[in-house]
């Protein structure tokens, strides 16, 4: 087909896109086409914003290392990653749900720990944390021997692979859950922090004059075949930050009961007050027990 005019792009594109052998990828290619080109046309970009945007793109992509994942960041400061989340989970997004966005700092491979044991690889200030969690199906009975991989940011706002500081796995631990579904650990109470903003996210979300903060939180990635993998947060209770996350990542049913405690017994001798504890019972679905790809190494 010769192109005419702006109304014929459209429908020549889709045209050559149509042997695309895939049906579901066809789907999606053809949407994404329409919608591209719906939103040229509602905004009538010029060719210098056009220009900027495959700037971004391109920067999006030069930013991303073995150890950083600016397209997932976008994806997540852009509502996307939250929205694809809430869409999948909880009954196909009809009932409340577990789950939450993955992030950009899931490492696979952590360190096996033992039940209790403590995540703290290299020093790191701040009050200790004991952790009782449960993990139970839609009929509420416990699911043992599940594979649940922890991890979350140190005190100073950094992942263990962005900080030198720390130690290799530093926060970060894998577990397995008992015959009661049960799994436990020793960390730090996590602190919030704000995003990398050193890349066209950041640029984003200052521009858009938002906080580019999350508040603090663990992160959980719970996988047991027949089960659907549930990847999600507990976020503090009351934390700054908890009604603005930059990526939109906090849900309802996903603020944990952070208890502090001031006096008694501490829970180990080296633990000074005060200390937190927190009791949490993660829900799994049953499904697809697929894992993500790690957004980095
Ligand atoms: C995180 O919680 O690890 C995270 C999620 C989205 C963007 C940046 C960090
Ligand atoms: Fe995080």
């Amino acid at each position: 087909m010769i192109i005419e005019t702006e109304n014929d792009v459209t429908p020549s594109v889709l045209k050559v896109m149509a042997a695309a052998p895939d049906a579901r990828i066809r789907e999606i290619q053809e949407a994404f086409v329409k919608h591209i080109h719906a939103f040229a046309r509602e905004v009538r970009l010029t060719e210098r914003e056009w220009e900027y945007g495959i700037g971004m793109l391109n920067g999006i992509g030069k930013k991303t290392t073995d150890t950083h994942n600016e397209g997932i960041l976008f994806s997540d400061c852009l509502g996307l990653s939250t929205l694809v989340c809430l869409m999948n989970n909880g009954a196909g997004g009809s009932t409340e749900t577990a789950a939450a966005l993955l992030g950009p700092f899931w490492r696979m491979h952590s360190p096996k720990t033992e039940h209790g044991g403590s995540i703290v690889r290299s020093p790191t200030p701040g009050p200790a944390l004991f952790t009782t969690c449960r993990v139970v199906d839609d009929k509420k009975n416990p699911v043992a021997n599940a594979e649940v991989d922890v991890w979350h940011a140190s005190t100073t706002g950094m992942y263990e692979n962005q900080d030198p500081e720390q130690a290799d796995h530093n926060l970060r631990g894998k577990f397995f859950t008992d015959s009661n579904g049960r799994f436990s650990f020793r960390t730090i109470l996590p602190a919030g922090y704000p995003i990398p903003i050193d890349g066209p996210a950041g640029e984003m979300v200052l521009y858009q004059k938002r906080e580019p903060w999350r508040p603090a939180h663990l992160h959980f990635l719970i996988h047991k075949p027949g089960f659907k993998t549930l990847v999600t947060q507990v976020f503090v209770a009351g934390a700054r930050y908890i009604d603005c996350d930059v990526v939109f990542g906090v849900t309802k049913a996903l603020i944990g009961d952070y208890r502090k405690h001031e006096s008694g017994a501490p829970p180990a001798a080296d633990v000074k007050a005060p200390w937190y504890t927190l009791d949490y019972t993660f829900h799994v679905e049953p499904g697809e027990s697929d894992l993500p790809q790690p957004p980095i190494k």
